[in-house]
């Protein structure tokens, strides 16, 4: 039996230095140009396209096999005479190869456009295109400098329960679903868990998806989105805004250094790592959209078209801080000297939120009488305000939606497109 051939090399890998060594690739068949004398095989794996020369004694071999097809081969490395690569692989050995069914359901090329919609049903071949597939590299990279950040500000990575027996936020966006007889929820975020951990693990930070029931058909809303939450202990809020801003900042640059961002096209994210993110209070925020023709009620929500204008107003990345208390959940603290106010926060980027943060209030009491305030029941959440009675120091902590972070890093009209299996109300599969 012919012995197996095993990748030796990534076709990032095939560089000048190695001419002449023979190696084994694999990967997919992305294009077959017959020029009669000569057949070129493209051929691509997650780093790359490699060109395979193939000489006519082997043209029989190469011919129909249809593109997409998955293929493994050995060649020897030679410089190439085209313009847009240094070497190329001259074919001498195939391998085994896994046959594409055509007509497929995209093509991945991108050469024939499809929807977005078509696209998802067949994710794992849209992958397939660089463009894509590079969106998720620099997801995985973001991830791994958000982890690194964090952890060299002694935040502790934890895991909490996404199967919850109350709400965490209240509202009523909750997934609800049965739980042998009982009832349980999807968890919309891990608010009371990660102040609870801060008793004793002081810093702590959670990267997970959660959950929410809204049926929201927008390109920034997901049922399913990861966030980045963090929480620590005697932190305030403008504490937590200076740790949101060097974890942005170094996700920004991280990502830049390993060529995945151009600043050229990307002026605002190169602004952003020069200079200090804006803060404006809400009051300042309703003062300006006034100034500007806005018809805005002190106290109120930013409509999802005050935002616009201040996004418009302020294209790059800026804080939002002090919003009435009403606005905000149970859990945040009240402003010291204006009881209207609370000690919060959102980071915008342009009109699109990214971050949601305050101190937390951490007297029993007050949470009680706030959550009573919002219509909750208070004893529903004795399992967690018991908590506060052992010690419960001043806290504070945001979410980041990380789709969205990414999908505004990347340029993405929409937040489906920097997410492998979108969740909104219209899809779950596949
Ligand atoms: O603003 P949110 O709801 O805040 C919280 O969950 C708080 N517990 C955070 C805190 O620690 N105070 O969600 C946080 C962020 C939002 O700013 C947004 O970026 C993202 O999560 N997010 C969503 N992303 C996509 N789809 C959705 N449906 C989202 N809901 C929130
Ligand atoms: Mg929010």
């Amino acid at each position: 039996m012919k012995e197996k051939l095993k990748r030796t090399n990534f076709a990032k890998e095939l560089r000048e230095d190695i001419i002449g060594q023979k190696v084994n690739v694999a990967g997919w068949i992305e294009d077959i140009r017959d020029i009669g004398k000569i057949i070129f095989l493209v051929i691509r794996d997650i780093t790359g396209p490699i060109q395979v020369i193939v000489d006519p004694e082997k043209f029989s071999q190469v011919r129909d096999i249809p593109r997409q097809s998955s293929i493994i081969l050995s060649g020897t490395i030679q410089r190439s005479k085209a313009k847009e690569m240094k070497v190329e692989l001259k074919l001498e050995e195939i391998g085994e190869i896994y046959y594409s069914k055509h007509p497929l359901p995209i093509d991945p090329t991108g050469r024939l456009e499809s929807s977005i919609d078509k696209r998802l049903n067949a994710r794992a071949l849209d992958l397939r295109n660089e463009n894509v597939s590079k969106l998720f590299v620099i997801r995985s990279h973001a991830l791994e400098i958000v982890r690194q950040t964090l952890r060299e500000m002694a935040f502790l990575e934890v895991n909490t329960p996404k199967i919850i027996g109350s709400a965490s936020e209240g509202g009523a966006n909750l997934f609800e679903f049965d739980y042998f007889k009982n009832k349980a929820y999807l968890a919309q975020s891990p608010q009371l868990y990660k102040e609870q951990l801060i008793l004793a693990l002081d810093r702590v930070f959670e990267i997970a998806p959660y959950f929410r029931a809204e049926n929201s058909n927008t390109v920034r809303h997901l049922t399913e989105f990861y966030s980045v939450d963090i929480e620590g202990a005697f932190l305030d809020y403008y504490d937590i805004m200076e740790i949101m801003e060097r974890l942005i900042k170094n996700v920004i640059i991280g990502i830049h250094n390993l060529g995945y961002l151009d600043f050229k096209t990307n002026e605002f994210v190169k602004k952003a790592i020069e200079t200090k993110f804006e803060r404006l209070t809400y009051q300042a925020c309703i003062q300006e959209l006034k100034e500007n023709g806005e018809n805005v009620v002190y106290g109120d929500d930013l409509s999802d078209l005050s935002l616009r204008k201040l996004g418009d107003l302020h294209p790059g990345f800026y804080f939002i801080t002090e919003w009435p208390l009403k606005l905000k959940p149970f859990y945040i603290l009240e402003n010291e000297n204006d009881h209207f106010l609370s000690d919060s926060f959102d980071l915008q980027l342009g009109y699109l939120e990214l971050i949601s943060g305050g101190s937390r209030q951490y007297d029993p009491h007050k949470i009680r009488n706030r959550l009573a305030d919002q219509g909750l029941q208070p004893d529903n959440f004795s399992e967690h305000l018991k908590v506060f009675d052992w010690g419960m120091p001043p806290h504070a902590g945001c979410g980041l939606g990380l789709d969205r972070l990414i999908m505004s890093l990347t340029g993405s009209v929409n937040i489906r497109e920097v997410v492998l299996y979108p969740r909104d109300p219209d899809r779950i599969s596949p």
